[in-house]
């Protein structure tokens, strides 16, 4: 049976175009649709590009409500009635609630080696402690923000003279590779952790 991906984003999606456009020929699961939390996301007229469904679920006016904002958020996956829910780029902190329904389910990225550097700004804490490498991660949601089960990461070496940015642009290349490899393995049921290089 085929899986049905929704693709949560909040910005320039480039992880979500990566999912979007893993998910073809043989792949066990298809994207069903994209919803950003932003009207401005440049995500999403990349999604309609590639035909997929957009919605977009705006955080703003719920005034930090977040049990009503994500109240909306689920009435509208529900229209799409997915079975897998990643998170590319999505930046609003999801309550344990709705972490709980999507338990198993939901997937992240994060660009770090997770146990390290949970959170934001990882690549100026990554160059400020002087890592030798840096990576990404891809990773259950649980209600501990960043903790899940991790399901891949790949590594990054850092280079001397690394900016953030520049770090950055690197490990999103990598990015880009790894959560596409994972969601496939999740959708086809098997969790074991992908490692690469
Ligand atoms: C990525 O670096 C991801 O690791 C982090 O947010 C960024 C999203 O970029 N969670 P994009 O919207 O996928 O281009």
């Amino acid at each position: 049976m085929t899986a049905r991906v929704a693709i949560l984003i909040s910005g320039s999606g480039s992880n979500m175009v990566a999912l979007v456009d893993s998910m073809a020929g043989d792949h066990p699961a298809r994207p069903v649709v994209v919803v950003a939390n932003r009207p401005d996301a440049a995500g999403l007229d990349k999604a309609a590009a590639r035909g997929v469904p957009t919605e977009v679920v705006d955080h703003r006016p719920f005034r930090g409500d977040r049990a009503a904002f994500e109240a909306a958020l689920q009435a509208r996956l529900d229209d799409y009635a997915p079975d897998i829910l990643c998170l590319a780029g999505f930046m609003r902190v999801l309550t344990g609630d709705f972490v709980s329904r999507w338990r198993g389910r939901m997937l992240n990225i994060h660009p770090s080696l997770l146990p390290k550097y949970r959170g934001l700004d990882t690549h100026a804490r990554a160059l400020a402690e002087g890592e030798a490498e840096a990576g990404c991660t891809v990773h259950e949601v649980t209600p501990e923000l960043d903790q899940g089960p991790i399901l891949g990461q790949a590594r990054v070496p850092v280079r001397p003279g690394d900016t953030p940015e520049r770090l950055a642009a690197r490990v999103q290349a990598q990015e880009h590779v790894l959560y596409p490899m994972v969601l496939r393995r999740v959708a086809a049921g098997d969790r074991r952790p992908v490692h690469l290089p």
